[in-house]
C-alpha cells in the first residue's frame, strides 16, 4: 500500500534488477548502495546529502529489525521504516530489506513461543505482513540473516534461536515460502558473512551455506540470490580459490550475488590514516575482484556510507582509541581510497 501511494505521488521505481550490460572484457557494473540509519537522515543534512548523491539502493540498518517492528506481540510498528522508504521515494532511490529471519536481537516476547504450530503461524503471519506493505517498494530482501554458526561443527549446523528451537532447518524454507507469497515479484536473498576467508572455519562456513543453498533449490524453494556480508577484517586473508570455488557452486545453482554489508574492521591496522585508508581499499579490492571473476555482484552495499555512522566501534575498538576508519567516506563525508574501489564495480549513481 505504500508502494502504490508512492507511485500516485508520481515518485519513480527503478528497475534494480537490471545489470548494466557487459560486453566483453567489460565489467557488468553493480548498483551502490548502503545501509542508513533513519535519525541521521533526519537530522544530519551532510549525510543524507551523501546518501541521496551516491546511493541508488539503500537498506535500513536497523528499522526492519524484530524488535523495532515487533516492540510486543500484537504490535507491527513501521514509523522508522517508512520514513527511511519516503526518503527513497523523495530521492529517486531503491530500497531492499533486511531481515525477516534472524537469531540476532529477538525480542523477548518470543521465548515464550513454544510449540512448532504458534511458531510457524507467528513467522509467516510477520513475514506477510511486513513484506506485503513495501511490495513493489523493496524489490530485495534478506529473508534469512546469519543462520550458519560461527564455527559449525558439520554443513547442516544451524544456530539455535526461538525459530530453530521450534521449527528446526524447516525455519528457512518456511520464511522464504512467507516472502514469496507476500511478494512474488521481490528477489529473495540468504544473507551470511564470514564466507570469505582462508582457514577452516571459514571453509567451515562455505559449506554450511552451500548445503543450505542445495537444500533450498533442489526442493524449489523461491531462493534468488546469495548475500556475501563482506564484513572484512585486515587481519584476516581472502581465500581467493576457496571463495571463487564456492562461487562456482552458488553459479552452477543460478543464483545471483549481492555484496550485502561491505566494510573493513580496521582494529590490526596502523594508526597512520592514510596507510590505514590505502590497506582497507586494499583489502576491498582483493575481496571484489575475487567475486567479480566469477558472477559479478549485481548490487554492492556497504554497512553506513560514512565513518560518522558505524557499527564498528560498538564491536571492535582500536588499542589504540582511535576512531575507527571502516566505510567508503571519512566522517567529513570526504570520498576515501574505498570509495574509489567500490567505484570500479559500481555504476554512478547519477
Ligand atoms: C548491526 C547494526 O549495524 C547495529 O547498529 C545493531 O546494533 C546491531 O546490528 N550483520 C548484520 C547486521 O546482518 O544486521 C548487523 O547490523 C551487523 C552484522
Amino acid at each position: 500500500m505504500l508502494a502504490s501511494s508512492l507511485a500516485a505521488a508520481g515518485l519513480p521505481c527503478l528497475d534494480l534488477s537490471a545489470r548494466a550490460a557487459a560486453g566483453p572484457g567489460v565489467l557488468a557494473r553493480a548498483v551502490y548502495g548502503a545501509a542508513v540509519r533513519g535519525d541521521a537522515l533526519a537530522n544530519d543534512p551532510a549525510y543524507a546529502e551523501a546518501v541521496a548523491a551516491r546511493c541508488r539502493t539503500i537498506v535500513p540498518e536497523g528499522s526492519l529489525k524484530w524488535p523495532v517492528i515487533r516492540p510486543n506481540r500484537e504490535t507491527f510498528d513501521f514509523g522508522d521504516a517508512d520514513r527511511i522508504a519516503a526518503f527513497a521515494g523523495r530521492h529517486g532511490i531503491g530500497l531492499r530489506g533486511h531481515t525477516l529471519a534472524w537469531y540476532g536481537g529477538m525480542p523477548s516476547w518470543t521465548d515464550a513461543i513454544t510449540s512448532r504450530a504458534e511458531a510457524e503461524r507467528v513467522l509467516s503471519e510477520h513475514i506477510e505482513r511486513v513484506v506485503s506493505r513495501y511490495a513493489g517498494l523493496i524489490t530485495s530482501w534478506d529473508v534469512v540473516n546469519e543462520p550458519i554458526p560461527d564455527a559449525p561443527s558439520s554443513p547442516g549446523d544451524l544456530r539455535p534461536f526461538v525459530w530453530t528451537r521450534t521449527l528446526g532447518a524447516d525455519y528457512i524454507p518456511i520464511a522464504f515460502r512467507a516472502a514469496a507469497s507476500a511478494d512474488p515479484t521481490a528477489r529473495l536473498v540468504l544473507n551470511e558473512y564470514d564466507v570469505e576467508f582462508a582457514g577452516a572455519r571459514f571453509k567451515g562456513k562455505r559449506d554450511a551455506l552451500l548445503a543450505i543453498a542445495r537444500r533450498l533449490v533442489d526442493s524449489g524453494v523461491p531462493l534468488h540470490a546469495i548475500g556475501l556480508q563482506a564484513h572484512l577484517f585486515a587481519d584476516r586473508s581472502i581465500d581467493r580459490d576457496g571463495l571463487q570455488a564456492f562461487l562456482r557452486e552458488i553459479r552452477a545453482m543460478k543464483l545471483d550475488v549481492l555484496v550485502t554489508e561491505l566494510d573493513v574492521v580496521d582494529v590490526s591496522l596502523p594508526g597512520d590514516v592514510e596507510a590505514r585508508d590505502r590497506q582497507v581499499a586494499e583489502m576491498a579490492r582483493a575481496f571484489l575482484s575475487a567475486v567479480a571473476e566469477v558472477i559479478p555482484p549485481s548490487t554492492i552495499l556497504t554497512w553506513g556510507i560514512s565513518d560518522r555512522y558505524t557499527w564498528v566501534p560498538t564491536y571492535f575498538t582500536r588499542p589504540d582509541g582511535l576512531p575507527n576508519r571502516p566505510l567508503p567516506l571519512d566522517a567529513a563525508m570526504r570520498p576515501k581510497p574505498l570509495m574509489a574501489v567500490i567505484e570500479r564495480y559500481t555504476r554512478s549513481a547519477s
